[in-house]
């Protein structure tokens, strides 16, 4: 399969690919309008087919309208010629979203039952299912046997992920969510075609919460989502990503690998053990550069303060000076002001290859916003600035660079 176009955007990670979205007869049908939709958001050409079934349960003018293309369920009657394998010719990718126990059989044996399961025989595109069924139909050895089976010839699963049914049991059952579904092709695309597959990229994020005592803590106003951003850039180019948080509201690229820390010293450990093997790491978070010397193990109480209370800090280890490797290392610079000069002296003493600096006092960049502007200063003095871009672009540009290096 071909890498995807040069002039990629990378604020549509999907531009230039043609999805084919197969759907299956099954209650969540609903929710591949959603899939579908969300496909088209992130820039990719959408086309569905449906099964018979699906039609019960959801119109095709509800795809075509939200795709802006014909859908097929007939494989006799298009106006296409052969238009049946031309479908599967025209997949960059085949997604199969709800697909039912009985889509499941079909692919696994081969069946060209209907025009999803005649796509996924005409492809050679990579194939991604998401199954959606009763929870005792999933457990049956016989569609977990046609599940290995898929497996096993390199078909990518997404869920069923465990939740209410619609019978109103809870189990192993449900269509994954369509963000989970479209993070899911993203990861199998990039896996597949990426400039980063088979490199280990190691991310850290958010902040560090420093305990004064079991229910208070330094912390600062990091939100994490720079270097979430940076760790979805990389599993969307392939790698394999790790993504060390410290407490964040965010959720989990899917994909990625992360592990939650609350502290400078649990964070350290955790990218000590990450970056062992790592091509790369990027140091997004914003650990914190002190904390209590003395954390109480009880709740402090308003008497024990009464003439004022003052918590000793120490500072922390500077994690990113500390780490012996990581492959290319990448620093970041918040700053308020000076913010060139601060960042090119934070180079040689975090031994960075280079540093992303920006004033997290301006507006559209720093904490909790979802564009940034940086300069990016290379170890050899060259210096970059970069324009006002979403923290995705600023993840891929950060990531051009590292490939860079890597070369
Ligand atoms: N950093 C780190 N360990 C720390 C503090 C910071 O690894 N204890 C990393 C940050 O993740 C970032 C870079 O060092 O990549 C610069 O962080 P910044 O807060 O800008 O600088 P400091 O080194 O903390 O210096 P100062 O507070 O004086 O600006």
């Amino acid at each position: 399969m071909e890498a995807p176009p040069a002039a990629r955007n990378p604020d549509l990670p999907l531009s230039g690919r043609h999805v084919v979205l197969g759907v299956t007869g099954s209650i969540s049908c609903y929710k591949a309008a959603d899939i579908a939709s969300k496909l088209r958001q992130a820039g990719a050409a959408v086309e569905v087919v449906m099964t018979p079934a699906a039609t019960k349960f959801i119109s095709p003018l509800t795809f075509q309208s939200l795709t802006g293309r014909d859908v097929v369920v007939d494989m006799f009657s298009t106006a296409e010629a052969e238009a049946h394998v031309e479908v599967a010719r025209r997949a960059d990718a085949f997604v199969i979203a709800p697909a039912t126990a009985d889509c499941l059989a079909n692919l696994a044996h081969g069946n060209a039952a209907d025009m999803v399961t005649l796509t996924a025989l005409a492809t050679t595109a990579p194939i991604l299912v998401a199954p959606a069924m009763d929870n005792q139909m999933w457990e049956h050895p016989a569609t977990q046997d046609n599940v290995a089976t898929l497996r096993e010839r390199g078909v990518e699963v997404v869920g069923p992920m465990l939740g209410r049914l619609a019978t109103g049991r809870t189990g192993l059952g449900r269509l994954a969510e369509p963000a989970q579904v479209v993070g899911a092709l993203r990861t199998l695309l990039g896996e597949r075609t990426g400039d980063l597959r088979g490199r280990h990229v190691v991310v850290s994020a958010g902040p560090t919460h420093e305990p004064i005592d079991p229910v208070r803590f330094v912390g600062n106003r990091s939100t994490g989502k720079m270097g979430f951003a940076i760790a979805e850039a990389a599993r969307d180019r392939g790698a394999r990503v790790t993504l060390v948080a410290g407490p964040v509201a965010l959720e989990s690229p899917w994909g990625v690998h992360r592990i939650d820390v609350a502290t400078v010293e649990q964070m350290l450990i955790a990218l000590e053990q990450a970056t062992a093997d790592a091509d790369a790491i990027i140091m997004a978070a914003a650990p914190a550069d002190f904390r209590p010397a003395n954390p109480a193990d009880h709740k402090l109480k308003k008497a024990d303060g009464q003439q004022g209370l003052t918590v000793e800090l120490v500072q922390n280890p500077d994690i990113i000076a500390t780490l012996a490797g990581g492959g290319v290392r990448v620093g970041f610079a918040a700053e308020t002001r000076n913010l060139a000069a601060y960042a090119k002296q934070k180079l040689p003493a975090k031994r960075l290859d280079f540093i992303v600096a920006n004033d997290v006092s301006a507006a559209g960049s720093g904490f909790g916003t979802e564009t940034n502007e940086v300069i990016i200063i290379h170890s050899d003095g060259r210096t970059e600035e970069l324009p006002l871009m979403s923290k995705h672009a600023v993840g891929h540009a950060i990531l051009d660079r590292i490939l860079d290096r890597l070369a």
